[in-house]
C-alpha cells in the first residue's frame, strides 16, 4: 500500500515537472540556470540569489508597481489615466492606477477592471427623447416622439403638446416633435366688452347729471336771494 502511493506520487511529481518545464518551485524564478526566491508583490529584484544568499528584493519606487509575486529587475510604470478619465484610484506600489471615465462619458476600452479609453456620450437630437441616460458603460440611448408629442432633445419623456383649444385659446403655432404649440390671447368675450362699455356709460351718466342738477338749482337760488 505504501509502495503504491509512493509510486503514484512519484509519477505525478514527475508528470507535472515534465508537463510544465518547471525546474524551478512555485514561488521561484529561474536565473543562470538556478532557482531563487521571487520578490512580494510591491517589490523588485535588487540581487539574484546565490548558493548562500537569498534573492535580495527591493521596493518599487515610486510612480512604478508590481502587482504579482516576481524576479523582475524592474517594476511596472503606473499607468496615467487619459483625459476622458480620472484617477478612481491611486497607484500603489503593489497595484496599477485604476482610471475611469469622466462624468457624462463612457468606456470604451478596458483593460483589468480599468478604464483605458472613454467619449462622451451622444445628445439627443431635437424630436428625440432620452430614453435611456448614458452611464459609465454605456452610451444615451434616443428615441423619436410620436403623436402628438414634443421633446427638446434633452426631456427624459415626450411632452404632449399644449391643447389650446381646450383652454379656449386660438393656437397661433401648431406644435412639432420638437417644439410645443403656441396660444395666442384670448377672443374678447361677453364679459369684457360689456365691462368696457359699462363702466364709462355710467361716468358719463354721473357727469351728465351733475351738470344738469347744477343748472337748475341755480336760477332758483338766485331768485331767492332778490326776494330778500
Ligand atoms: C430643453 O428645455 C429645457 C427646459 O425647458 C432647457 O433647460 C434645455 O436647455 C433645453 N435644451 C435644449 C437643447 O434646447
Amino acid at each position: 500500500m505504501f509502495t503504491l502511493r509512493s509510486t503514484i506520487l512519484t509519477i505525478i511529481i514527475s508528470l507535472n515537472y515534465e508537463l510544465c518545464f518547471c525546474r524551478c518551485a512555485h514561488a521561484e524564478y529561474e536565473i543562470d540556470e538556478q532557482c531563487c526566491p521571487m520578490c512580494a508583490p510591491g517589490n523588485h529584484v535588487l540581487r539574484h540569489c546565490t548558493d548562500h544568499i537569498s534573492t535580495t528584493c527591493a521596493p518599487c519606487p515610486s510612480l512604478t508597481f508590481s502587482d504579482e509575486p516576481n524576479g523582475l529587475m524592474k517594476c511596472f510604470p503606473c499607468t496615467l489615466c487619459d483625459a476622458s478619465l480620472r484617477v478612481n484610484k491611486e497607484c500603489s506600489r503593489s497595484s496599477d492606477t485604476v482610471c475611469g471615465p469622466l462624468e457624462r462619458f463612457y468606456c470604451i476600452e478596458k483593460n483589468k477592471g480599468s478604464c483605458r479609453f472613454a467619449v462622451k456620450h451622444s445628445e439627443c437630437s431635437p424630436g428625440q427623447y432620452i430614453k435611456q441616460a448614458g452611464t459609465g458603460s454605456t452610451d444615451t440611448v434616443c428615441a423619436d416622439c410620436t403623436g402628438g408629442t414634443y421633446s427638446n432633445g434633452s426631456f427624459s419623456s415626450c411632452l404632449p403638446h399644449t391643447k389650446c383649444d381646450a383652454m379656449g385659446l386660438p393656437e397661433t403655432n401648431p406644435g412639432t416633435q420638437s417644439s410645443d404649440s403656441e396660444c395666442g390671447n384670448p377672443p374678447a368675450n361677453l364679459a369684457t366688452i360689456s365691462l368696457s362699455v359699462i363702466v364709462p356709460l355710467i361716468i358719463i351718466i354721473i357727469i351728465v347729471g351733475l351738470c344738469v342738477f347744477t343748472i337748475r338749482y341755480r336760477p332758483f337760488r338766485r331768485r331767492v336771494i332778490t326776494i330778500n
